[in-house]
């Protein structure tokens, strides 16, 4: 920011805002977005902030979101962006593993129509943990909050009094930058750390070279959430460090019409768009009527993230979304890249409906089996990356060792993703989806482990066993199966809403299972372990797989006839 305008390109637009009632849409300039930044950093400073501290950061997608983000960089304080629709248990459990003494929130956001609310679910956090010492809230809905005085402050009153005078300081390109918690494959969630100088320059070079973005006469929209990596990367880092004028949009995309994200791509003119493939297969469903609405001949480029798009997808968007003009980049990468690895490079390389293609210049990437040799043309494998690169994450909040062991141990001198891949007959590679205990829903990263033990937490369950599902529209979906505890008997009629909410109120809406299945007992190995293979064989209705190394296959017929049961229900 501080670069840009003193390059003299204060008056351009950093942000075209829309929130989602629509009438209080504005534009934010450089300008403004650096006095407000430097008002919020002094802000933080009289809060107690110093260099090195953590912030919590759990907003909805509101200017004051960015500004947080910026400021907190700019004291060298770490932030860590908590999704809006994470729970208040959530949100505690990240404050704690980050130390974080401070939390950045609002009265709420809008949401389909309605106010949500935010605050309370801070209020809730405080009872479970005493680490928050101040809690900034930005008015945004007017709707009435719990007030301790003590602890919380409004932001209208400590930004907006604050001076827009801010030294920037400088760091070491190894401080610290923000930490953004991931599901992993076992227990809690990990705290992907990234740093700030190597990072910003992943974000900033594949921003550019991906999106070939042309900053004076482009209008970018990425459709992340903030409170994701690619809302970090590709919303805020990315095209702040390029003088990009972006699209942020608060709300849903159906609210209050389903045409609603076509509309807003038409008013500002985007010309790059980059979204998730379960969105657009949303939009498919809702049909191409919707957006025949809307003159759309602005987008030149549409960009896929999250998932493996399907090949049917990907064509609908660019045919109905991109006019058959428009070329896809789908894009693979992770919260622990930092930035895009593998992709198309528009205008300069070849793609295919439902392939990320190739590494991009400076990234070695590779489908290697068991042993760690590469895999000829042809054939599948895990999908590694065999050199360092600059947004690298640099470790996981304090556990180095959980760092080493996810990441660094299967393979020496390589980095394991945790997705499987093949290379087709021209060596482009296809990535298939994760290898471990990580489903992927809407692009959301969901453990097993973390949804099994939000379900053992309730007073009624015995046991649990989730597995993701192929879903048409998700992507996958969490089914889980429950043995109920003796004493709960069949639970009540209510048992199954009251285990989804449960799980709602320990993770977020997120992680709500799709299907929860009641069962006698769960198949298991003679060592003990639980079959989710077998038990992803029966959500997804297929024949059941090889049963001999069960202690006792009659378990297997039992599951599939309570599901089948509950189907029918
Ligand atoms: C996992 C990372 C990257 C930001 C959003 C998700 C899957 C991501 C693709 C893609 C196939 C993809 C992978 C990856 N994934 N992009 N273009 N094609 N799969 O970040 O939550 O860290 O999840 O998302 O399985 O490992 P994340």
């Amino acid at each position: 920011m501080d670069r840009h305008v003193e390059a003299g390109a204060g008056d351009k637009v950093a942000f075209h805002w829309v929130g989602e009632p629509g009438e209080d849409a504005r534009d934010i300039t450089y300008a403004q977005l650096q006095d407000e930044v430097c008002q919020a950093a002094n802000a933080l400073v009289e809060l107690g902030v110093q260099t090195g501290d953590r912030v919590a950061i759990y907003l909805p997608m509101i200017p004051e979101a960015v500004v947080a983000m910026l400021a907190c960089a700019r004291l060298g304080a770490p932030h860590t962006v908590v999704f809006g629709g994470f729970s208040a248990d959530a949100l505690a459990s990240r404050v704690e593993d980050c130390q974080a003494k401070v939390v950045i929130t609002a009265d709420g956001g809008y949401r389909r129509g309605a106010p949500s609310a935010l605050k309370p679910a801070v209020d809730e956090a405080r009872t479970k943990t005493d680490l928050i010492e101040k809690v900034l809230v930005v008015r945004r809905t007017g709707q009435d909050v719990a007030w301790d005085d003590n602890v919380d402050v409004w932001w209208d009153g400590a930004v907006g009094s604050a001076s827009t005078e801010h030294a920037c300081e400088f760091f070491d390109a190894e401080h610290p930058l923000y930490v953004m918690y991931t599901s992993g494959s076992t227990g809690t969630p990990k705290g992907i750390l990234h740093t700030t100088g190597g990072y910003l320059v992943g974000a900033a070079y594949t921003h550019w070279g991906i999106f070939d973005l042309k900053p004076e006469s482009d209008v970018y929209w990425c459709t992340a959430d903030i409170g994701w990596v690619t809302g970090h990367s590709y919303m805020v880092y990315g095209p702040l460090a390029n003088q990009a004028t972006s699209v942020m949009y608060e709300g849903v995309p159906d609210s209050p019409h389903k045409g609603r994200w076509w509309e807003i791509i038409e008013k500002y003119k985007v010309s790059i768009f980059y979204t998730a493939p379960t969105a657009i297969r949303t939009f498919m469903k809702w049909g191409d009527d919707i957006p025949a609405q809307h003159d759309m001949s602005s987008l030149r480029l549409l960009g896929s993230v999250g998932e493996p798009i399907n090949p049917e997808a990907y064509i609908w968007y660019r045919e109905t979304i991109g006019g058959g003009r428009a070329p896809v980049v789908d894009t693979w990468w992770q919260t622990e890249t930092g930035s895009i690895m593998i992709s198309p490079l528009p205008g300069v390389t070849a793609a295919k409906p439902g392939s990320a293609m190739r590494a991009i210049p400076g990234i070695v990437a590779d489908v290697v089996n068991d042993e760690g040799e590469s895999v000829p043309d042809g054939s599948g494998g895990y999908l590694v990356i065999k050199e360092p690169w600059p947004s690298m994450l640099s470790t996981l909040w304090g556990d180095d060792q959980r760092f080493k062991d996810t990441y660094w141990s299967r393979w020496k001198g390589m980095y394991f993703a945790g997705d499987g891949a093949k290379k087709d007959i021209d060596g482009d590679v296809w990535v298939l989806g994760r290898v471990d205990d990580v489903m992927n829903v809407s692009g959301h990263r969901l453990s097993t482990t973390e949804i099994e033990s939000a379900l053992v937490s309730h007073p009624k369950v015995a046991e649990a066993a989730v597995v993701g599902a192929t879903d048409e529209m998700t992507g996958q979906a969490v089914c889980a199966y429950v043995i109920l505890r003796e004493a709960a008997g069949d639970g009540g009629a209510d048992i199954v809403t009251e285990l989804r909410n449960h799980v709602a109120h320990e993770i977020g809406a997120i992680a709500k299972p799709r299907q929860i299945m009641i069962v006698p007992e769960l198949p298991k190995t003679r060592s003990g372990k639980i079959m989710r293979r077998l038990l992803r064989d029966v959500a997804e209705n297929r024949e059941i797989g090889d049963v001999t190394t069960l202690t006792d296959d009659s378990v297997m017929k039992l599951i599939a006839q309570g599901a089948a049961a509950s189907a029918e229900d």
